[in-house]
């Protein structure tokens, strides 16, 4: 399986691999993979030629350092996880430096007010990072399609927002939640729950 640390050699080797008639299917995730990420996965090796997984742990999204310091980072166990499922997905997984190089801040975007409510308003600055981070992705990896799950149902409406101010070329597709036998939805997160309040989660 391939494994890119770098985008320009990622870049360098899906223009020499692609041709008019291929489709790269592109999902972004901030790794800690579980069967949500990994159905997305699945959907994108079914419809398109090529198939692109980032991992990589976005600091502009991060209100908030302690967070950003806790979120899970098992890069090796995901990549052996994917694996399970098909060795043909190209996996990028860049460094901070690589991404932002030394400017590490996020672009301010208009999501015609979509980014105040719910959890943006909680969280101020978290959607100009996700939009940063994914179009940069997008322009790396050049997508056709791009899968995202309905968990973060106000994600998937900032990244249609941004798709389309910015006429970017990219179909957005929508993946349906998985849910742990208690129906509590999964989530990478969900690992820093204790026993308890993983069952108490279930309620929501
Ligand atoms: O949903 C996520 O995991 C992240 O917000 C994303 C879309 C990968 C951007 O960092």
């Amino acid at each position: 399986m391939l494994v890119f640390s770098q985008k320009s050699k990622l870049t360098t080797y899906l223009t020499f691999q692609t041709s008019e008639h291929m489709t790269i299917g592109f999902v972004p995730t901030m790794g800690a993979l579980h069967s949500g990420h990994m159905s997305l996965i699945k959907n994108a090796l079914k419809n398109n030629t090529i198939t692109v997984v980032s991992i990589f742990v976005n600091p502009t999204q991060f209100n908030n350092s302690d967070d950003l310091k806790k979120y899970p980072r098992t890069l090796e166990k995901d990549i052996e996880k994917i694996k399970k499922i098909s060795d043909k997905v190209i996996v990028f997984a860049p460094s901070v430096e690589d991404i932002y190089d030394k400017s590490v801040k996020s672009v301010s975007f208009d999501f015609d007010g979509i980014e105040n409510q719910m959890e943006g308003k909680h969280r101020p600055g978290h959607f100009d990072g996700v939009g940063t981070i994914v179009k940069k992705l997008f322009e790396i990896v050049k997508p056709n399609n791009a899968y995202f799950g309905e968990k973060d149902f106000q994600q998937l409406q900032i990244i249609n927002k941004m798709v389309a101010k910015e006429n970017l070329k990219v179909n957005i597709i929508g993946c349906k939640i998985l849910r742990e036998s208690n129906g509590l939805a999964m989530s990478s997160r969900n690992e820093r729950l204790s026993k308890e309040t993983r069952e108490k989660a279930a309620m929501i």
